[in-house]
């Protein structure tokens, strides 16, 4: 290969600039010209490309984003939309990929790679840590850390006014964020799509709680839990404990944001490297991840279709502490 291009995709990451730059410049190293399209699969239709330097990733470690932008693109979602994407690879003479996202992301490039034949590695980025096939994503620790800054200050206030505080954070499908950032916090309850948790079973906890004299109680809530967002279950929260001071917040994006921590840069550093290194040695349709501490790469249909399981021990541990 001559020239290859990396793209970033989907909800940005703490650690992507970082996973950039170590393609960027392993690209490099081996000869090879690297082009950074801009806006994911939206700038690949468009050919919002141009080639880096090493100069180019200067400067990036330490920051949080994606220099080459980030997009969700219907149009990348039809046969019409790839074929125009293809093209214009075709055109810039881009030979192979570096695609750096969640599953969304590499399901794009699994049909992208069937239909069209262009080899494409993965470097898992997302905050969500749901990708199977590598122990932990780019910018999952950055969040968990950003996370628990955020729940110790809510402890601190809900102890001055002895009050439930329900916080809500990130993950849509998974409950990584909330059970690490709930272990660590303290939480009294973490709610997660993965186990079947009743409103029954927090009030119960709440309720056994204060008659243990707890004057204030954290209950961590990953957006996604099947009995609904913070502000939801607060409101189920408040018909059941009518004398309890209830409060919400709601994290948000914040924890998409900031400087990547050690581990993300590491991870992504690791991760960018081996996933160009891969693509130049010939792999293709897989994704670069770290699984006890060792390089691995796993077929994207392996990487979006297995489900990676939380912890039980986590799960266990909450309710013992709380018990
Ligand atoms: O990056 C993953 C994620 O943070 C999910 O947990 C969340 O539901 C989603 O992104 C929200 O992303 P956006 O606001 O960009 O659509």
């Amino acid at each position: 290969m001559k020239r290859v291009a990396v793209y970033t995709s989907g909800g940005d990451a703490p650690g992507m600039n970082a996973c950039i730059r170590a393609v960027v410049r392993g690209a490099i190293y081996h000869g090879v010209e690297i082009y950074g399209i801009r806006y994911g699969y939206a700038g690949m239709i468009k050919g919002d490309m141009k080639q880096l330097s090493s100069h180019s990733v200067s400067n990036i470690i330490q920051k949080g984003g994606t220099i080459l932008k980030s997009a969700r693109s219907e149009e990348f979602m039809t046969k019409e939309g790839r074929k125009k994407a293809y093209e214009s690879l075709k055109e810039h003479g881009i030979e192979g990929l570096i695609c750096i996202g969640g599953d969304g992301s590499f399901t794009g490039a699994k049909i992208f790679y069937e239909e069209f034949g262009i080899p494409i590695v993965g470097a898992p980025g997302t905050i969500d840590n749901d990708i199977y096939g590598t122990d932990f994503t780019i910018g999952f620790d950055t969040a968990v850390n950003t996370a628990i800054s955020a729940i110790d200050k809510i402890r601190d206030t809900a102890d001055s006014h002895d009050r439930i505080f329900f916080v809500e954070v990130m993950g849509r499908d998974s409950g990584y964020i909330a059970i690490r950032s709930g272990i660590c916090g303290g939480a009294e309850i973490v709610l997660v799509p993965e186990t079947n948790t009743t409103m029954e079973e927090v009030i119960e906890t709440l309720k056994k709680g204060k008659n243990r004299s707890k004057t204030s109680s954290l209950v961590v809530v990953a957006e996604g839990d099947e009995i609904g967002g913070a502000i939801e279950i607060a409101e189920m929260a408040r018909k059941h404990l009518q004398d309890a001071d209830i409060r919400v917040a709601t994290l948000g994006h914040i924890q998409r944001g900031g400087a990547p921590s050690a581990k993300d840069r590491i991870l992504a550093s690791r991760m960018g490297l081996s996933a160009i290194e891969g693509l130049l040695n010939g792999r293709k349709n897989v994704m670069a991840g770290v699984m006890k501490d060792e390089l691995v790469y796993t077929p994207f249909e392996h990487a979006i279709t297995i489900e990676k399981t939380l912890s039980p021990d986590l799960l266990r541990m909450v309710d013992i502490f709380n018990s």
